[in-house]
């Protein structure tokens, strides 16, 4: 006899676990299962930018009370190239900010307080399957840690199981989604190291891309754009910070020891369908971005944000209007980040194979932008987020 709940959720992430959350609010219980361990979910480094929406989410509806206290407020982000910085000042131009706070933090915070709610919370529990999306019973086929088959039916089914999990298939069938691949993709490093700037620093250089980010006081995570055939054994430390300083042209960086290295790939994706039947994709399940408009978490607290208050409808109220309009409602803003993060990405790479024209019309783009109060105030209104619905 397989379990049955009236939510279940496939994947601990961000978008799973804030929508166990959420829901929990309103009295509607759900499972959450996840194929990795709580640790590796704790641990994995991810990226770290918050809107001012996402920080108000977590925060008002007790997800996380750490994220006002342990996160970093940015007021701005300097835009660099030809040698000079050009600060855009979100605070003065939109009256919006964003917070620094790692997403593996926001997920101890979360996954910390669903079990002290009493959420059913299933570790190295691995979905094969999801059966009858088409019924008002679909079905998690799923695997625990020992083999043995867990089987649980629900009202409704949620895909929070990023890019690669199972969801995506039994929504999109073969139809898959709208895709793009970008021609470079980003080194990550973690150092040890002092913060090189008080603000974060997206630097076009004529070598290529470099984003310099930070952690803690003591922690510096910054990026490079590279080949994406690129190994991470490629570089000696020394090399390493030869390219990064080489990247930022105008200023120093602070150098200390690099512990941790990983390549990013480049993609964009949205899935043609995002509902079908009772079963539902949100964040990554449902769409990915390039990392450059920091919009990835983001997005998926906002489709879940969407996704509460239809559940709420459709669950409590038997109302299916919300359910069924919630994957045009996302999509509206969906495609807004993809092009904020596509926009982003073109604006600051060197492209492989740019004539001087290209490279230098890059130029008067990026001089569009920071030299007028319009343009940096179109870039500040996206980075820190488009409104959100007001969570109940
Ligand atoms: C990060 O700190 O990891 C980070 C910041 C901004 C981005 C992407 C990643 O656009």
């Amino acid at each position: 006899m397989p379990e049955r709940t009236r939510v279940a959720v496939i994947g601990a992430g961000p978008a799973g676990l804030l929508l166990s959350h959420l829901l929990a609010r309103h009295g509607i219980e759900s499972v959450v299962l996840d194929s990795r361990s709580r640790e590796q979910i704790e641990t994995t480094v991810r990226a770290g930018v918050l809107e001012q929406g996402t920080v108000e989410v977590l925060d008002r509806t007790g997800a996380s009370d750490r994220v006002l206290t342990a996160g970093q407020k940015h007021e701005g982000i300097e835009i660099r190239f030809g040698d000079e910085g050009h600060r855009i000042d979100f605070t003065g131009t939109v009256g919006r900010a964003v917070w620094l706070y790692p997403q593996h933090e926001v997920l101890k915070d979360l996954v910390a307080a669903r079990l002290a709610a009493g959420q059913d919370l299933r570790f190295q529990v691995t979905a094969r399957r999801v059966e009858d999306a088409g019924t008002d019973r679909p079905r998690v086929l799923a695997e625990d840690a020992e083999g043995d088959p867990v089987e649980i039916e629900a009202d409704v089914v949620v895909g929070a199981d990023g890019s690669r999990g199972v969801t995506r298939e039994a929504v999109t069938g073969a139809h898959g989604g709208y895709f793009r691949e970008y021609p470079f993709a980003w080194f990550g490093v973690l150092c040890e190291a002092p913060p090189s700037a008080e603000e974060l620093i997206y630097s076009n250089s004529p070598n290529g891309f470099a984003l310099i980010s930070r952690r803690s006081a003591g922690v510096q995570r910054m990026y490079f754009q590279c080949d994406p055939a690129t190994d991470t054994g490629a570089y000696t430390e020394e090399r390493l910070w030869e390219i990064l300083q080489s990247r930022v042209p105008g200023t120093t960086l602070r150098e200390g020891r690099i512990f941790q290295r990983d390549v990013l790939r480049f993609r964009s994706f949205v899935a043609h369908e995002m509902r079908r039947g009772r079963v539902v994709l949100v964040g990554d399940a449902a769409h990915t971005v390039p990392p450059t408009g920091a919009k990835g978490m983001n997005l998926a607290v906002a489709d879940v944000v969407l996704l509460t208050e239809a559940l709420r409808a459709l669950l409590l109220d038997r109302d299916e209007t919300l359910f069924d309009a919630f994957p045009a409602t996302a999509r509206r803003r969906i495609w807004k980040a993809q092009h904020f993060s596509w926009w982003m990405t073109n604006l600051l790479h060197l492209q492989p194979g740019a004539s001087d024209f290209d490279r230098l019309r890059q130029i008067g783009e990026l001089r569009t932008v920071v030299e007028s109060d319009h343009g940096r105030a179109h870039l500040a209104e996206a980075y820190t987020g488009w409104p959100l619905p007001a969570v109940r």
